[in-house]
């Protein structure tokens, strides 16, 4: 009886023994080979921050607005010759973007939407790889805002953002982060602000001057919006207000973290006044809004 028993428990033990190790065997081999999409699962690349002025005290930016990108060379270039139009595609945006920043070599990209056109691509995440392609292999930090074409296609501006805030060396954010530190004033809740794409960047001092520690620059960005129907005409869509109160909010708060004189920019695709069209805004304006 007690051998029996004993040979029951090995059988037992035998078999868990090999459950485990086909579980085991079937988990590494499914981990080692999850892909997303056709690529081997990995983290989102992240450029070296804070952003810096260099040694010199400069920073340069480089802004890239009003790419189009469709689908690559099936997508035509617009306003151009008639001679070169069989042979102008979306391909020479990216050799222009990928030759700017090799002549220039920025310290930060900002793409000021528009940067897919929705209505010549049929995967917007696609596009967005291959648009933004420059800048993610530059390794350089870029970060974008949307223009009104970019949720033309397969996904909204919110997964827009979303997406685009999670590509290789982007600093993009859909809205403000909560986590500040806590000295400062409270950060008007996040979903309050009206559209995606509403963040304020910050650049340090140049390494190991007096200014190391503290951001000196402001970058604001603003989503401008999408088309919106004004008393029954179809205009562009504006910067609302509840994105002024945030722009007012953080650029208080911004000075009472650090009362020096701050440099700033506002970057966003176009501020339109309904029924006018798509303006941009007097920066006088914009100055009078933060101040
Ligand atoms: C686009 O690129 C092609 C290939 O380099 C070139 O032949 C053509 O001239 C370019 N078109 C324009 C309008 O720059
Ligand atoms: C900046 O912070 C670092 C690390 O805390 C410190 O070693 C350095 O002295 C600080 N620099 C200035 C100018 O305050």
């Amino acid at each position: 009886m007690e051998s029996l028993a004993a040979s029951k428990w090995t059988n037992s033990l035998l078999y868990l023994t090999l459950i485990l190790s086909t579980v085991f065997l079937l988990h590494s081999q499914i981990a080692t080979n999850l892909l997303v999409g056709h690529h081997p699962l990995r983290l989102k690349r992240s450029p070296d921050l804070p952003l810096r002025f260099r040694d010199d005290g400069t920073f340069k930016i480089l802004q890239v607005a009003d790419m189009h990108f469709g689908t690559g060379m099936v997508t035509r270039c617009r306003d151009v010759l008639p001679s070169e139009f069989d042979y102008c595609s979306d391909l020479n945006t990216t050799r222009f973007v990928r030759r700017m920043i090799e002549l220039e070599k920025p310290d930060f990209i900002a793409f000021t939407g528009d940067n897919i056109f929705g209505s010549s691509t049929t995967d917007a995440a696609e596009s967005l790889l291959r648009a933004f392609g420059p800048a993610m292999d530059s390794e350089i930090p870029w970060a974008a805002v949307l223009g009104n074409h970019d949720q033309e296609s397969t996904m909204t501006r919110e997964e827009l953002m979303s997406f685009i805030s999670l590509m290789d060396y982007s600093v993009s954010q859909v809205n403000p982060w909560a986590d500040v530190p806590a000295n400062y004033v409270e950060l008007p809740k996040r979903r309050k602000i009206d559209g995606f794409g509403n963040y304020d960047l910050q650049v340090y001092g140049p390494p190991g001057s007096v200014l190391a520690n503290d951001s000196v620059m402001h970058l604001y960005f603003l989503d401008s919006g999408d088309r919106e129907v004004v008393q029954g005409r179809r205009t562009y869509g504006w910067i609302k207000e509840s994105q002024l109160h945030w722009l007012r909010g953080v650029s208080k708060r911004n000075k009472v973290y650090n009362n020096m004189g701050l440099f700033f920019f506002c970057f966003y695709h176009c501020s339109s006044i309904p029924k006018v069209g798509c303006l941009d805004l007097d920066s006088i304006n914009m100055l009078q809004v933060i101040t």
